[in-house]
């Protein structure tokens, strides 16, 4: 059996380092040893962006980029999408194992029974301009929930952690869909404990003045399928946020609004809503080839198209094609997507786009479901960080429970000026 190490020779001194490798990875802090002078911190690795490194181990959610593979605990997406509600993926995601049919019924029961905002968030929101972004709310009013919930700082507890871990699930669509009802002037609709996750969170958005809100089967089950496919992602840049701030053993609250701020930006969980502003904006099919052509001279990006890790396909880009198809045979055909397929196939066909390795991802098909659905387009971020947020828990507590990990504080390369001194000031003989 060929030795699990790594032999380094460093040019600049003949030195050999041996390096071990476990699990195909090897620690960085083994580099410190590499030096010229035995004295100093030793070698770095120069990482931006974490284009290879693992800041963590994780037992949560498997990606293979290159097959487009994508599995929550060993499940394939493609099964959970199929088979599973969200709170059982919740369920998994933070458990590890998919729930028997006791365990499922307590743990719906208890998310239900938190659904409720304390009143005086409601007067926070109130508090908001009436054409405030609702992903803006959102990261106000959950981090401001860290201030009702001041247990919530006993994150050392598993108690706490759950107690926390269910309010935030159950919570976030209540906030998601009273930032809604504030921007249309709308009365907040409170949750309805005989509806499903999905279906209440329809409820909360759309009821009117019927007694009883029933939400569409179709729709119901389409966006408990697009909260699965979103429920976690790995080491993104918003999971990365939310084990950052953890790290520093912040209450759950503000990590979450941490992570949903991280997932706000057009290049994370804001792009859903950049796609559809973007098809608005190419209006119709005869205009695709120009629009592709400024894509190729780097004038703009194809929002919706490319991922740092799937270099093939995303696998959930085409479970929510099919999606499409199930939400649109009941709302009526989009013009959008007819917009949006051409545009998939002209790119597909494309040297940019190959050369580039391109393809849809999840967001490039999800926005046109939302807005069947009859979401307006700015709560399709909010919408992705309901979905995220079991992800972003179990990671969380992945982190924290995780023996190895310590308070995150990467290095840097320093490439500023060196020691230099203000004028008139004296130095002392020996520095000059
Ligand atoms: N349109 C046109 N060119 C692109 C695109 C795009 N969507 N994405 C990447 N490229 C080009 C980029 O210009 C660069 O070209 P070159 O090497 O010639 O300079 C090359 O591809 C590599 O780009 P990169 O920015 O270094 O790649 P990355 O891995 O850092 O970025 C990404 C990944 C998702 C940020 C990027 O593909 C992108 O901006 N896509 C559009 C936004 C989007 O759809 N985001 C949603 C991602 S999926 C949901 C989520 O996880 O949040």
């Amino acid at each position: 059996m060929p030795e699990e190490t790594l032999s380094v020779v460093d040019n600049r001194t003949g030195r050999r380092y041996e390096i071990p490798i476990r699990d195909g990875a090897i620690p960085a802090t083994e580099l410190q040893k590499i030096t010229t002078d035995g004295a100093g911190t030793g070698m770095m690795s120069y990482d931006p962006a974490f284009l290879n490194t693992a800041s963590c181990r994780s037992a949560i959610t498997y990606i293979d980029g290159e097959r487009g593979i994508l599995r929550y605990r060993g499940y394939p997406i493609e099964e959970l999408a199929d088979k599973s509600s969200f709170l059982e993926v919740a369920y998994l995601l933070i458990h590890g194992e998919l729930p028997d049919p006791e365990q499922a019924r307590e743990w719906v029961e208890a998310i239900t029974h938190h659904t409720l905002l304390h009143e005086n968030i409601k007067k926070l929101i109130d508090g908001f301009h009436h054409d405030a972004h609702p992903m803006g709310i959102l990261v106000g009013t959950v981090g401001a929930l860290s201030t009702f919930y001041p247990d919530a700082k006993d994150i050392s507890k598993a108690e706490s952690r759950r107690l926390q871990i269910l309010r935030l699930i159950a919570k976030m669509p209540t906030l998601a869909a009273f930032a809604y009802r504030h921007a249309i002037g709308m009365p907040f609709a409170y949750p309805d404990s005989d509806l499903s996750y999905s279906g209440n969170f329809l409820n909360m958005m759309w009821k009117a003045t019927e007694l009883k809100y029933e939400p569409n089967p179709v729709l119901e089950r389409a966006l408990d399928v697009l909260l699965i496919l979103h429920a976690d992602h790995e080491q993104n840049c918003s999971t990365n946020v939310m084990r950052a701030v953890g790290s520093s053993h912040a209450d759950p609250f503000s990590a979450t609004a941490a992570a949903s701020a991280a997932l706000y930006g057009p290049l994370h969980g804001g792009a859903n809503e950049q796609v559809l502003r973007m098809l608005k904006e190419i209006g119709s099919i005869s205009r695709i080839p120009e629009y592709v052509k400024r894509v190729r001279a780097g004038e703009l990006r194809l929002m919706g198209f490319g991922h740092r890790v799937y270099k093939n396909h995303d696998p959930r880009a085409r479970i929510i094609k099919k999606v499409a198809d199930d939400v649109l045979a009941v709302t009526g055909r989009s013009p959008l997507l007819d917009i949006a397929l051409e545009m998939e196939r002209v790119a597909l066909a494309d040297d940019y786009f190959i050369k580039h390795r391109l393809y849809p991802n999840v967001d490039f098909y999800s926005g046109i479901i939302y807005a069947a659905i009859g979401f307006p387009v700015d709560m399709f971020p909010v919408l992705f960080a309901i979905g995220r947020t079991p992800g972003w828990l179990a990671q969380w507590q992945e982190g924290l429970l995780d023996p190895e990990q310590k308070i995150a504080r990467p290095r840097q390369v320093y490439t500023g000026p060196a020691e230099r001194h203000l004028p008139g000031v004296r130095q002392p003989a020996a520095a000059r």
